[in-house]
C-alpha cells in the first residue's frame, strides 16, 4: 500500500494542514537556530579564556542567569523539534510499509518528548552549588567558595 502524505499547499478549510505549519516551523526555527547557535558557539569559545574557561564553574555560572537558561532552553526545544520534524519527513520519503513509518515516527516524537522533559529539568533543576563539590570546581559565588 503505498502512503500518501498531505501537500502542504491544500487549501481545505476547516481543518489544521499540519505539513504546512511544519513547513513554516523548519523555516522560521532554522532562522533562530542560526542565532542561538552562533551566539552560544561565540559566548562559550571566543569571548574571554575561550575553550579552556569551559568547566563545571563555567556553565554553572551561565545557568545561574536566567538570560541563559531561556536560551538553552529556547536551543533544546528548537533544535530537538526541528531535528525530530526533519527525520519525519525523511521517515515519511523512505518508509515503505504504513505501519512501519507510523512506528517511527511515534519512536521520533516519544524520544523527542522524552529529551526536551529531561534537558529542561536539568536547565531548571542544576544546582551550582552542590554539597559534595570541591571547592577549586565551584564557581565563585558558592557559599563554599567564600
Ligand atoms: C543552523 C541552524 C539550522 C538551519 C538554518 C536549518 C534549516 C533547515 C531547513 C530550512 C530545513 C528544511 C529543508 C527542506 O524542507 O527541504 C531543514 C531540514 C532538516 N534539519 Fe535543519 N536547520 C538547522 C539546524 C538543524 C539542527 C540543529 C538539526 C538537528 C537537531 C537539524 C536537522 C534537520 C533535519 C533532520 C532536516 C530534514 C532534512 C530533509 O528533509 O532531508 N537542523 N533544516
Amino acid at each position: 500500500m503505498s502512503i500518501v502524505i498531505e501537500p502542504p499547499r491544500s487549501a481545505k478549510p476547516r481543518r489544521t494542514n499540519w505539513e504546512k505549519w511544519g513547513w513554516i516551523y523548519m523555516r522560521l526555527s532554522g532562522v533562530a537556530l542560526i542565532v542561538l547557535v552562533f551566539g552560544h558557539l561565540f559566548a562559550n569559545l571566543w569571548v574571554g579564556e575561550g575553550i579552556k574557561a569551559i568547566d563545571f564553574a563555567f556553565v554553572a555560572g551561565k545557568w545561574a542567569d536566567p538570560f541563559w537558561q531561556v536560551w538553552d532552553l529556547a536551543m533544546l526545544w528548537l533544535a530537538l523539534i526541528h531535528g525530530t520534524n526533519g527525520m519525519r519527513t525523511i521517515v515519511n520519503d523512505y518508509a515503505e510499509r504504513e505501519k512501519t513509518r507510523k512506528l517511527l515516527v511515534w519512536i521520533l516524537w516519544a524520544t523527542c518528548a522524552a529529551l526536551v522533559v529531561l534537558g529542561t529539568l536539568v536547565i531548571f533543576t542544576f544546582d551550582p552549588c552542590p554539597a559534595n563539590g570541591t571547592i577549586e570546581n565551584l564557581p565563585s559565588f558558592c557559599p563554599a567558595v567564600k
